[in-house]
């Protein structure tokens, strides 16, 4: 079984790139089926996730071609509309294929989309959003079947804001005729992203990150070349990662304007941050001190970054609390911290922080953040730690002991001989 075998209490120094957003990178991957043609993605980070999306759009009939982080996407012969089950079972995202098919093809088809266990994971607001477009919707509980050969544009109020929905909505609309508004939609920065690779692609989207985005839809769109955001969930992965260990890092290729309730938790518990044009530099020096966060939708702070906090507050030594309130099984990593000397209670969707210095010790991650929370705590624990289920960390990170290694962590991507 592979594992990071991780010494910590060392302090972190160095400069390091932040590579682009896996939550970015999916909805643009999926968008490009809405031209014909070879559209070019930059700042694609190499991350499993990204590499489901790629193996879906070959599925359907997409050739597909990596150099780097640029992917090349081609849907000249794209025909397929089923998203095939072992894919859409592999990672959440999946779903956002059904919009992009609508909007091409009228006909989409799946099963059930998989993705980390973070409680009920309902997908009624996407489904919604194809139904007020005109598409008719079976859902028998284990296949989707969507069809709407002519959509047309609507207006639609979220009744919370979803990320995944908003993003479906949108690429559906572009195949719509007519003018779709959507109200109350999420405004993390991955939808301001989309509506930017649309834009590119001669799509007529705006209001994305504010309270309202219209789509003037059914134009021809041409395919596109873009690049993709920095990853503000990676970059609050290295930020607390310092925070955890002590030391200053040089974080580059981010800027901080999207992480702003992050940044304010981590320098209230006690870092020195300095946001520059394209960088953040972090400096820990002493024990962090207390902080209490509620996560909430963009701009609030951001349920993908509360395990990251709550690792580095753990090992630090004041009294936090973190209040969960998009996913109930967030807090899954909570046993980890605790097996590494961690004082952590649970109290409904509170989480009670008491710092205290970290020891080593053998976790299993228990999903894609929580496993980074674990290594985050590892780098600020005295001693030797094993982490398993590498899987999880894989899907968002690329090279993530690669760039720890470059700030001088002591963490290694091993296996169990014979296995
Ligand atoms: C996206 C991100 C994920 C992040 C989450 C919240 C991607 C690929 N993933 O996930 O990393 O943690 O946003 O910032 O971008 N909900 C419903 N019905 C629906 C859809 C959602 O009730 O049809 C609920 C969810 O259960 C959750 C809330 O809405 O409580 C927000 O979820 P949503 O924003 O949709 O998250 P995802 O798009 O799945």
């Amino acid at each position: 079984m592979e594992y990071f075998a991780v010494t910590g209490g060392r302090p972190l120094e160095g400069s390091v790139a932040v590579h682009g957003a896996k939550n970015s990178a999916l909805p643009i991957l999926a968008a490009t089926l809405l031209a014909r043609g070879e559209s070019v993605i930059h700042n694609c980070p190499d991350l499993t996730d990204v590499q489901t999306a790629l193996e879906i759009l070959t599925c359907l009939g997409c050739r597909v071609q990596r150099e780097g982080n640029t992917l090349l996407v081609d849907t000249s012969c794209a025909h397929g509309i089923r998203v095939p089950d072992g894919l859409m079972g592999r990672m959440r995202a999946s779903v956002l294929f059904l919009g992009a098919l609508l909007a091409r093809e009228g006909r989409a088809e799946a099963g059930w989309p998989g993705g980390c266990a973070l409680g009920a994971r309902p997908i009624d607001l996407h489904l919604a959003a194809f139904q007020a477009l005109g598409a008719q919707v079976r859902d028998s509980g284990e296949t989707i079947v969507c069809r709407g050969r002519t959509l047309q544009g609507t207006r639609l109020t979220f009744p919370i804001p979803s990320v995944g929905a908003t993003e479906n909505a949108m690429l559906a609309a572009c195949g719509a005729e007519g003018v779709t508004i959507l109200q109350n939609p999420a405004r993390e920065p991955e939808i301001a992203d989309l509506q930017g690779f649309l834009q590119a692609m001669g799509a007529d989207v705006e209001g994305a990150g504010t309270e309202r985005i219209i789509i003037r839809g059914g134009r021809p769109l041409r395919p596109a070349s873009y690049r993709v955001m920095a990853d503000r969930i990676v970059t609050a992965t290295y930020l607390c990662s310092v925070a955890s260990a002590g030391g200053e890092g040089i974080f580059t290729g981010t800027d901080g304007s999207h992480l702003l309730p992050v940044l304010e938790a981590l320098a209230a518990a006690g870092c020195a941050i300095r946001r520059e044009p394209g960088r953040i530099i972090l400096r820990k020096d002493r024990p962090l001190g207390s902080v209490h966060i509620t996560t909430g939708p963009y701009p609030a702070f951001p349920t993908d970054a509360q395990p990251l906090l709550a690792a580095a507050l753990a090992g630090g030594a004041g009294e936090s609390t973190i209040t969960e309130t998009i996913f109930d099984r967030r807090f899954r990593y909570v046993q980890g911290l605790n097996a590494l000397g961690g004082s952590v209670r649970l109290e409904g969707n509170t989480a009670h922080i008491t710092g205290r210095p970290l020891h080593g010790g053998q976790v299993t991650a228990p999903d894609l953040r929580g496993g980074a929370a674990l290594v985050i705590a590892a780098l600020g624990a005295e001693g030797e730690s094993r982490i398993t289920g590498l899987t999880h960390m894989d899907r968002g990170y690329q090279g993530l002991e690669d760039t720890l290694q470059k700030l001088g962590a002591s963490i290694r991507r091993t296996k169990d001989k014979g296995t």
